[in-house]
């Protein structure tokens, strides 16, 4: 009995503020931004784009720890000039992100040998050959060796290093591979995506039907597949019942609407499971970019707007650069469904009344101040903002709410092992 009471004296009076220090660490280090880390670095540009334009910099971030391989903008040159696609350009870019840490002084502890380090490449092609060998010369060299490559490439020079989170190097050159260049083995072209023929065959027809309906919608969902894209497409029975509605809608809406449903990014079901919070969608109306916001609980992950929460049901497809996913209900934009107000400039019936220009109707807004997010408007401005910013301050302390619960469930656990 006394013995128990020691060990929980010894957790409270030792553990808590070796607790609380790791937990400050983590709330701090966590927080790492490749982008912003590589802006105060102009030569090094051209690689900052692309890690942005293949959503890369978004999973780099979100890794705790990790090493960027950067190259500088004559390097770049190299795949650059070689007109990839851009799903081929992230699987080679995601050959330069290794996941764990590598700085300089890690590379001179290692001292002359070799290890073979896991990268992003692998991560996101499973099966994919796509580690990178590190080979540390007598004389200190550090070189770098794409599987199935050769040993051309070597180490600069640190750019930032945050350990044991993030460090950014700089290396001589692109590391050349024949599996991450080449355009099929891991990312299906755009040709074979047919993405109406998806829906149509696991339970989406009606949707797909709609989609194809719309040329605009159409477009815009193929101009997004290649840069990766989730779609998010309610089932048949949800479907059906919502048509008659959807055939009310100005064709205006009527695009915004099948555009609301699909998001400029490929996000596979782990990673939705750890992104709350909002998502820009494809669609546009009015001044804005419509959100829908994601909120998991456990294995469920539901979509909500202010209108409505709906649960995915199974995934059709989920394979860079594309994923579709089935919803129970029809997810509905506030922006498009709401009691119609007076004030609501509807476009269908521009030639009967007047429509204020948009920027008046926002000056009259901001100067009458209704503050009612009920509005009809697309012009929303200012709520819109406001609300915004909250909501992604709520996701961000979800996301490291979780991080910190995560560590101390992880920590008692380890200091019951050493009971
Ligand atoms: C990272 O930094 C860039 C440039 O400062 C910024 O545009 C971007 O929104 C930041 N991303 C996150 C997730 O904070
Ligand atoms: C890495 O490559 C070098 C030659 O480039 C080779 O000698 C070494 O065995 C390799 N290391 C591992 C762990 O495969
Ligand atoms: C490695 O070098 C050989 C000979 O120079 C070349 O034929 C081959 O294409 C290179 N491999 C890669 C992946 O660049
Ligand atoms: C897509 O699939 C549907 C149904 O399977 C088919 O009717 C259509 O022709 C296909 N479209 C393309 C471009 O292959
Ligand atoms: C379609 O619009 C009309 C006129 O606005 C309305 O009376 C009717 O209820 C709407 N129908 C549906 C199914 O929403």
């Amino acid at each position: 009995m006394a013995k128990i009471k020691m060990r929980e004296t010894f957790i409270s009076y030792y553990m808590l503020p070796i607790l609380l220090l790791l937990l400050l660490l983590t709330v701090e280090t966590h927080a790492h931004n490749v982008t912003r880390l590589l802006a105060n670095h102009p030569s090094f540009s051209s690689f900052n784009h692309l890690l942005t334009k293949t959503h890369l910099a978004h999973e780099i971030n979100k890794r705790n720890t990790i090493t960027v391989c950067a190259v500088n903008n004559a390097a770049m040159s190299e795949i650059t000039s070689k007109g990839y696609t851009i799903s081929t350009l992230k699987n080679i870019l995601s050959l330069h992100v290794l996941v764990d840490y590598y700085d300089a002084l890690k590379f001179h502890q290692m001292g002359p040998g070799s290890i073979l380090a896991a990268t992003l490449f692998q991560a996101n092609a499973p099966g994919a050959r796509g580690y990178v060998n590190i080979t540390i010369k007598r004389g200190g060299k550090v070189g770098f060796r794409p599987d199935g490559g050769n040993l051309s490439s070597f180490f600069v020079k640190s750019i930032k290093a945050l350990p044991y989170n993030i460090a950014v190097i700089q290396i001589s050159r692109i590391l050349g591979s024949h599996a991450a260049s080449a355009p099929t083995t891991t990312a299906p072209t755009t040709a074979e995506m047919n993405l109406t023929g998806i829906m149509s065959a696991h339970g989406c027809k009606v949707f797909a039907k709609t989609l194809l309906s719309n040329p605009g919608a159409s477009k815009t969902y193929q101009k997004s597949v290649e840069e990766g894209m989730t779609v998010f497409c309610p089932r048949d029975d949800a479907m059906k019942g919502f048509l008659p509605k959807y055939k009310n809608l100005t064709s205006l809406k009527k695009k915004a609407f099948l555009d609301f449903l699909a998001v400029p990014t490929y996000y596979s079901m782990a990673m939705l499971k750890s992104n709350n919070g909002p998502m820009t969608t494809l669609a546009k109306y009015g001044a804005n970019k419509l959100e829908l916001t994601v909120q998991n609980d456990g294995e469920k992950v539901t979509l909500k707007t202010r209108i409505n929460t709906v649960q995915i049901v199974c995934a059709l497809i989920e394979k860079q650069p594309l994923a579709i996913y089935a919803t129970d209900k029809v997810l509905l934009p506030k922006e498009l469904f709401k009691a119609p107000t007076p004030a609501a400039p509807e476009d269908g019936d521009v030639a009967g009344s007047p429509k204020p220009a948009e920027g008046k109707a926002k000056g009259d807004k901001e100067k009458a101040a209704p503050s009612s997010d009920e509005s009809d408007s697309p012009a929303e401005g200012p709520d819109e903002e406001a609300d915004d910013g909250t909501a992604d301050e709520a996701s961000a302390a979800r996301i490291l709410g979780g991080a910190k619960a995560g560590l101390v469930v992880s920590l008692f656990a380890s200091s019951w092992l050493l009971l």
